[in-house]
């Protein structure tokens, strides 16, 4: 079989190690797109601005930004160089899938990094690397203006994350630029393709997860996919033109200690088409110290763990199989 699921989805029926147990599996049940997932114009006064984000971050812990400032040719060229990456041959994609423990390097998978060990596999294929400019040289060289382009997109959504933690500190009564420096240093791209899928009440593009990171920006077009989890029920998030989804990360929700709350997250596939999404991930540098920050710790709230280093913190993420609440517990 052809490595990636982007090369086989069409002739396949769904393989049995896609078949998710009954309890995660998404089901026949149409869950609704529905409006309730908080939209923020972020050309609205600063007081509303910091009420809203706020408001939709401790209820949500998930919701889209429009009027947010970045060109909309930097989102849809950043798009379509994306639709033509997962079209290009395998060939092209073959030197983006050795396997290297290099931090710097491009990662190319079909579900995730740990294919060979996992029982289950994701229905997607996802193409990781850092943002950073000492990466650049590693980044893919097709197709054409690859880097020029990502390289514009990611800068805008390095931007757009620190000015909504900006927001978001005066809200909780975090010192301004908590954020600016080490615990937002690596941004990471995951760009994922979820092809149509032969039975997508089946199986799932990523099934219930937390971000291990401080925010999350996304960018997606107009086929919906992503649900979060809000008091026990999934709700879609309904695609908008020109938005961008922003997710409260699980390293932020420790560090608003718990004023914050984390989005529990999943992505649907479905029958009849290709969906791409593109998240930037804000996180922290690996040695930096990610506590409760002391402003928001009080005598009656006191700290929910003790500090650690983010790295600390990945390694037990990807140890307990992506389940965050697990890879927190040596901290408490
Ligand atoms: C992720 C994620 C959502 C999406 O990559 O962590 O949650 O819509 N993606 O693809
Ligand atoms: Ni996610």
């Amino acid at each position: 079989m052809d490595k990636f699921v982007s090369s086989w989805y069409n002739d396949q029926s769904l393989p049995e190690s896609y078949i998710f147990p009954p309890h995660e599996r998404p089901g026949k049940l149409l869950v609704p797109r529905c409006n309730t997932v908080p939209v923020i114009d972020l050309s609205d006064t600063r007081t509303n601005l910091v009420h809203q984000i706020l408001k939709a971050s401790q209820e949500f812990g998930l919701f889209q930004v429009v009027n947010h400032g970045v060109p909309p040719n930097i989102m849809s060229e950043t798009m379509s160089l994306f639709h033509k990456f997962f079209e290009l041959p395998a060939e092209d994609k073959a030197s983006l899938t050795v396997y290297t423990n290099d931090p710097k390097r491009c990662k190319l998978v079909t579900s995730t990094l740990d294919y060979d060990r996992e029982k289950i596999h994701l229905w997607r294929d996802v193409l990781r690397h850092p943002c950073h400019p000492d990466c650049i040289e590693f980044w893919p060289r097709k197709p054409l203006r690859y880097r020029e382009v990502v390289a514009a997109c990611s800068i805008e959504a390095k931007k757009l994350g620190l000015q909504i933690l900006e927001l978001l500190c005066e809200g909780i009564g975090i010192e301004h630029g908590y954020f600016e420096h080490e615990l937002t240093e690596d941004l990471l791209l995951g760009a994922n393709h979820y092809p149509p899928c032969p039975d997508p009440s089946l199986t799932l593009g990523i099934p219930k997860h937390f971000d291990p990171d401080i925010l999350t920006i996304l960018l997606q077009e107009h086929i919906s996919g992503l649900q979060v989890l809000k008091d026990g029920e999934w709700i879609g998030v309904r695609p908008i033109p020109n938005a961008f989804v922003v997710n409260i990360g699980y390293i932020l929700q420790v560090i608003s200690n718990n004023k914050l709350k984390g989005a529990e997250h999943r992505v649907v596939t479905n029958s009849s088409d290709h969906r791409i999404s593109v998240v930037f991930c804000m996180n922290p540098a690996g040695n930096s110290n990610i506590e409760p920050a002391k402003s928001v710790v009080t005598a009656t709230n006191p700290p929910l763990c003790r500090g650690f280093q983010f790295k600390e913190f990945v390694d037990n993420f990807y140890s307990m199989e992506g389940d965050a609440d697990l890879a927190l517990q040596p901290f408490k």
